[in-house]
């Protein structure tokens, strides 16, 4: 059979969709600057989004810092990986600025968070070690889990009791194989907004010998008194050995990085295939992003402006009967029932007739059966913004209950 054949007769469980979704649902173009307030289709959204936290993306000084990078040493420095000839005193610089803010040794810069965190992975383990991870761990970390040789056990999502029952097995298999054991979760679980239960974990190292390896990609300058991560929130830094968080959302820009003891990262340094054999990060990023840490080191109200209008959208929404789901983060999630075309007809209602932006999330992104709208909210956004939305879903939802929703699905022109 020709291998295209059966692509021709199904495209992937979201690319299924995109005859109809494309341009809409997916790849939509939001366009302007970023800001709460963008354009999508020629006309003013309000956008709930983008994962620019602390509102950072468009900060005038951020900008400066991007324009100046670019100007000083172009697109193209520094040449090469990091190992071979892609160093520069500036990534060296970040890295350490960057492991004291999140209460580590040392750290080492990531060209793309997902890449890097895969090859974390890769390199952490061999054989005869054993994962244990959450069952709802971001695709990146499932393709880490998915180049181990040896064992992985699941635990049930954020369920410590599971935890243990798995840490048992693997401990059991440990004996034979001689190896160590891994455990693997994330800060602030990205979709739903919960946080990983960070503290119970770190625990259950009383109880067994393990090493815990965090995905903050949300917590990091969210979460936390100063920002450092939810690590710092829940009062366990030194209980998460490895600490990975990416520079994709609060920080508005591209990359990431590990941070762990001096042994530890320099293993990594020397080890992750993903960088060793992939060009460092560019100057004007690394330029751009020691500024975007120097503001969000430097200004809390960032951060207090964030909590602030997060608070305020899901006190809000809880109060007109929204199913937020577990979320004890900014992440604001709502679970609607109701069919998928339903679901799509009122996130076409919210964005044509009310003007609102937000994504729809479906499978295999969230599990089976649900279908969520995600809200991120940012320090860009103002109450006005929130009291707008919460209005606007107040009407989509009475719509909702009253099956308008499966009457009225709107074409895509
Ligand atoms: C939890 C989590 N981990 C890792 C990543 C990947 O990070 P990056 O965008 O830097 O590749 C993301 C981004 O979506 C994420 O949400």
């Amino acid at each position: 059979m020709d291998i295209f054949e059966k692509i021709a007769k199904h495209m992937g469980p979201i690319g299924q969709h995109q005859k109809w979704s494309h341009g809409y649902f997916s790849f939509p173009k939001l366009e302007g600057e970023i800001a709460p307030h963008m354009n999508f289709r020629g006309k003013e959204h309000l956008v709930w989004s983008l994962n620019n936290y602390l509102g950072l993306a468009n900060h005038p000084e951020v900008r400066k810092a991007d324009e100046e990078g670019a100007a000083n040493f172009g697109m193209a420095y520094p040449m090469g990986a990091r190992m071979m000839s892609g160093n520069s005193k500036f990534h060296e610089q970040l890295e350490q600025e960057l492991a004291a803010f999140v209460g580590k040794p040392d750290a080492f810069l990531l060209n793309y968070g997902y890449q890097g965190m895969v090859s974390i992975i890769d390199s952490l383990v061999d054989r005869n070690d054993v994962i244990v991870y959450d069952g709802e761990s971001h695709a990146c970390i499932i393709d880490g889990l998915r180049l181990h040789m040896g064992k992985r056990f699941v635990y049930k999502h954020n369920d410590i009791e599971s935890a243990r029952k798995q840490l048992e097995r693997a401990a059991r298999l440990v004996e034979q194989t001689g190896g160590g054991i891994l455990v693997i979760t994330e800060g602030v679980f990205g979709m739903s907004g919960a946080q990983g239960k960070l503290k119970e974990l770190v625990e259950l190292k009383k109880e067994f010998n393990f090493r815990l390896l965090i995905d903050d990609a949300h917590g990091f300058g969210t979460m936390g008194p100063t920002g450092a991560g939810t690590h710092e929130h829940q009062d366990c830094i030194d209980g998460v050995d490895v600490y990975f968080g990416t520079f994709a959302k609060s920080m508005a820009g591209i990359g990431a990085f590990v941070a762990s003891t001096e042994e530890i990262t320099n293993y990594l340094r020397y080890n992750m295939r993903s960088q060793t054999f992939a060009k460092a990060l560019p100057m004007p990023m690394v330029i751009g992003l020691l500024k975007r840490l120097e503001l969000l080191k430097g200004s809390p109200e960032l951060r207090e402006k964030l909590w602030t209008i997060a608070t305020t959208l899901q006190k809000g929404l809880r109060e007109r009967g929204f199913d937020l789901g577990v979320t004890n983060t900014m992440v604001t999630p709502v679970f609607l029932k109701g069919e998928l075309l339903e679901a799509t007809a009122l996130t076409m209602d919210l964005r044509e007739n009310y003007g609102i932006f937000c994504s729809i999330v479906v499978y295999p992104v969230i599990p089976k059966g649900l279908i969520e709208l995600r809200l991120i909210p940012t320090a860009a956004h103002t109450l006005d913004d929130v009291q707008r939305t919460l209005d606007a879903f107040s009407e989509v939802s009475d719509k909702l209950k009253a099956g308008h929703y499966k009457e009225n699905q709107f074409a895509i022109d």
